[in-house]
């Protein structure tokens, strides 16, 4: 394969949180293809040690909802070129049948806990004046979404995020930019984007006529994280296959 010269990913340690499954995962071995030396985290450390051995990659077990947890991943992780903030749940319900105790490890675990990781990862590069954040949000973020409400908002959240800490960091030297998913296929959306699933508008709402793949989001962040994408900052790229334009 070559690579052009600036997705070539050699000497940047990258930590990527959410790495056991789904996004984190395929980003993880399309980077280490490109040359990244990576940290991996997530909560489910059984998952995640085999992926890092066969990557020959750092793992970190977090909790992403524990904000000692989090403290203690960006204590272990070292110097960090590239945080990309993957790590997510979905409460996939209606806000009526959504209990307080759900909204808060939602709210804790999409937008606190990145939040909170980004500040702790970010003032290094701060301090280093380079480095590039990235959060997932997702296409939820800019649509409403039947049973979506609490993790829309905290994805919406973080494309703010996004644009103010680019305006704050950008004189720094660092880069913020975030992916907004459309629906893909990952343990996520096992029924969701299952053939034949009638819950909502689903594919017909969706111009290229298909779901998105865990490797086709982990090109997107491959791109916005590199040095292709160095003129970009406090940008929320779409990538759905157009359904937001629908
Ligand atoms: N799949 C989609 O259609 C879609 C669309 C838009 C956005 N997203 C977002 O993309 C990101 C990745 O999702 P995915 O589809 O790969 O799902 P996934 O369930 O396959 O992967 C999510 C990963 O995050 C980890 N995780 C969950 N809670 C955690 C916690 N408290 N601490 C640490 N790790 C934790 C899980 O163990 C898992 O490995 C999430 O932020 C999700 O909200 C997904």
């Amino acid at each position: 394969m070559t690579l052009h010269a600036d997705l070539n990913y050699t000497g940047k340690r990258v930590l990527i949180t959410g790495a056991a499954n789904g996004f984190g995962a395929a980003t993880a071995r399309l980077m280490r293809a490109h040359g990244a030396t990576l940290v991996l985290a997530d909560i489910e450390a059984d998952t995640l040690a085999p992926l890092a051995a066969d990557l020959g990659a750092a793992a970190i077990p977090f909790d992403q909802a524990d904000p000692a947890s989090v403290e203690l991943l960006a204590a272990q992780a070292g110097e960090i070129d590239v945080l990309v903030n993957n790590a997510g749940i979905l409460v996939a319900k209606p806000l009526l049948e959504t209990s307080p105790l759900e909204v808060r490890r939602l709210i804790d675990t999409d937008l606190v806990g990145p939040i909170l990781l980004t500040r702790l990862i970010g003032a290094g590069m701060v301090a280093r004046g380079s480095g590039v954040v990235l959060s997932i949000s997702s296409q939820t973020a800019f649509c409403g979404g039947e049973g979506r409400a609490v993790y829309a908002a905290a994805k919406a959240a973080i494309a703010q995020l996004t644009r103010s800490l680019a305006v704050e960091w950008g004189p720094r030297g660092v880069r913020v930019v975030s992916l907004a998913p459309g629906r893909s296929i990952t343990r996520m959306t096992q029924e969701t984007a299952a053939p034949g699933y009638t819950g909502d508008r689903g594919l017909s709402r969706v111009p290229l006529g298909r779901w998105g793949t865990a490797e086709e989001v982990a090109k997107a962040i491959l791109f916005l994280c590199s040095d292709a994408a160095s003129y970009v900052t406090g940008q929320t790229l779409v990538a759905d296959g157009g359904y937001a334009i629908g």
